[in-house]
């Protein structure tokens, strides 16, 4: 994930693909986002009660929220204090929509000051785990237990509520911990019932969703695959779709949705650059033409790459040539297949809330094409080669992906793979990329996966794999001297890939590992295990 700066923010599309549209009776709730850490956090909560949900900014009017119709409005904490001068405040008719309106920390703030409360700083800011003492048990509180945990980060607090409003629990520090005026379905709660240290949260959350905004359980995997194809179907009519197939779990989900709605108007390219792991390629051929019974135009791209990046031993080199290939590859093969009029991209709910710099078509409104996905490390396709973009994918989180490629019936070797960069293995061999060092980390590679998941290990690591250094060093095997490559092993845990920490694994897993690569992969006589986090290392090495 990108960090977000603030023009970029407020750039934010503010009401999405659904400005424009008035739908009676839509499922769904909408997040105004005044910049808070977990406004994407709360998306996904309020997703996970089967609701839609989504995070727009903070700008979005009233009458924008009228037309999209939600259920409900929840507004997001923010880093602000609501008396600053530059404090982001929400169209005040928002309250008289009649739509029910939670707000959580810095919005139940903003919803006291602008209905005529008062907010100040908090003799005692509160930060971290606080008991929820109840004071009425009724609507948004139902089912949470008197005394539950809560988690609290505030420096300011309400000490006058508006008319109307009532207390509806407090903790030991903060007299309005939550807060309604029932006849208008407003509420908020000081703490962050989004986050997994609010033991109580997941009760509130519900008690808001389907108690008080009235939806109906209906975002499941079978709603999102029929939604999908139908839209595909709407969208492209009679064109072609190109789609670069990479092994991951988003292109093969999007690829099996396409086909599933367009048939044959898809293909799928598949561009070998010679840089997966050991026999991922055959695999990945094998398992969409034989079981998907989908076929991919199959390139073999493996010598071109490896001449483009031949005697090169600069990361930053490597990587720019790498991407700069790809771009011929595809530009040669698209025109080859073509001509195309959609593209189809693996974006992810995540990207569309984070970026705002995708060019957009001013005739048709459409979202174009100015770079492939960031993982190729391609800075932008040929002016001539602009494509309308589909990405069906676009309303979901990564485990979202996940259920829906489950449900589709892709194997768990796909549907829970690690992140595996764009330049694959190039990467992972510091130095000049050979034939040879390619084949040596392959099998080192190998080796690797196999004993991670015969131990179990595979799913509760974020990344495993080995890295080649391009140095040797002196060892005994027999009676003879060797003098061959090291290899690195970097296994990590992560939650989003930002920071990493290595992975404190079984001792036995290591020597097995390094027992089997030391005899089984010729060149290399020496296996270390890398114990630095992220920061201040990266996971990859170059
Ligand atoms: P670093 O090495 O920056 O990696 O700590 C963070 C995460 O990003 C992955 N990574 C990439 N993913 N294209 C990708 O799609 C790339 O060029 C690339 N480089 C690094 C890395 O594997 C880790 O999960």
């Amino acid at each position: 994930m990108t960090l977000q700066t603030e023009t970029q923010k407020n750039k934010q599309a503010a009401v999405g693909d659904m400005a424009g549209k008035e739908v009676k009776n839509r499922q769904m709730l909408v997040i105004l986002d005044f910049g808070s850490q977990y406004s994407e956090l709360i998306a996904r909560r309020i997703r996970e009660t089967q609701v839609y949900s989504e995070v727009l900014s903070y700008r979005t009017t009233a009458e924008q929220l009228r037309k999209i119709n939600p259920k409900g409005i929840i507004l997001s904490g923010g880093p602000n204090s609501v008396y600053d001068e530059a404090a982001p405040h929400c169209d005040p008719e928002i309250w008289n929509l009649g739509i029910p309106v939670l707000g959580v920390c810095y919005g139940m703030q903003l919803m006291v000051k602008q209905l005529g409360g008062k907010v100040e700083r908090a003799q005692r800011g509160e930060y971290g785990k606080a008991s929820l003492f109840i004071d009425d048990p009724t609507d948004l509180l139902t089912n949470v237990e008197n005394g539950t945990t809560m988690w609290m980060s505030h420096g300011d607090s309400c000490t006058v509520l508006p008319p109307g409003f009532e207390v509806l629990a407090h903790t030991e520090n903060t007299p309005c911990a939550a807060i309604a005026h029932h006849e208008k379905k407003l509420y908020g709660v000081q703490f962050h019932p989004e986050v997994v240290h609010s033991i109580g949260g997941i009760a509130l959350i519900r008690n808001f969703v389907y108690h008080i905004c009235g939806c109906q359980p209906t975002w499941t995997t079978e709603a999102f695959v029929e939604e999908a194809i139908r839209e595909i179907r709407a969208k492209v009519g009679d064109k072609r779709v190109l789609l670069a197939l990479s092994g991951g779990v988003d292109s093969s989900t999007l690829a099996f949705l396409l086909h599933k709605a367009i048939g044959e108007q898809l293909t799928c390219m598949f561009i070998d650059q010679g840089f997966m792991r050991k026999n991922e390629p055959e695999r990945l051929l094998k398992l969409f033409e034989e079981q998907f019974h989908i076929p991919v135009q199959y390139v073999n791209a493996r010598e071109r790459f490896l001449a483009a990046i031949a005697g090169v031993t600069d990361p930053e080199e490597k990587r720019r040539r790498i991407g700069h290939e790809f771009i011929r590859v595809f530009e040669e093969e698209s025109k080859r297949l073509g001509p195309f009029d959609y593209l189809a991209q693996g974006t992810l709910y995540p990207d569309v809330i984070e970026s705002a710099d995708t060019n957009v078509d001013p005739q048709t409104g459409e979202r174009v094409a100015v770079k492939i996905k960031s993982h190729h490390n391609v800075g932008g396709l040929p002016k001539d080669l602009r494509f309308k973009l589909i990405e069906p994918l676009r309303k979901l989180f990564k485990d979202e992906v996940r259920k829906v490629a489950r449900s589709i019936g892709l194997p768990e070797e796909i549907v829970q793979r690690h992140p595996f960069p764009g330049p694959g293995l190039a990467i992972r061999i510091l130095g000049e990329v050979t034939a040879e060092r390619l084949e040596i980390l392959r099998d080192a590679d190998y080796i690797v996966r196999q004993e991670i998941n015969r131990y179990g290990m595979y799913n509760q690591l974020w990344q495993a794999f080995a890295v080649l250094l391009p140095i040797r060093s002196v060892g005994v095997m027999g009676d003879q001297r060797t003098y061959a490559y090291p290899v690195v092993l970097r296994f990590v845990s992560s939650e989003d890939g930002m920071t990493a920490d290595w992975a404190r694994v079984p001792y036995e897993l290591l020597e097995t590992i390094s027992t089997r690569i030391v005899n089984e992969v010729r060149g290399v006589n020496r296996v270390v295990y890398d114990i630095t986090s992220k920061p201040p290392s990266t996971i990859e090495w170059e």
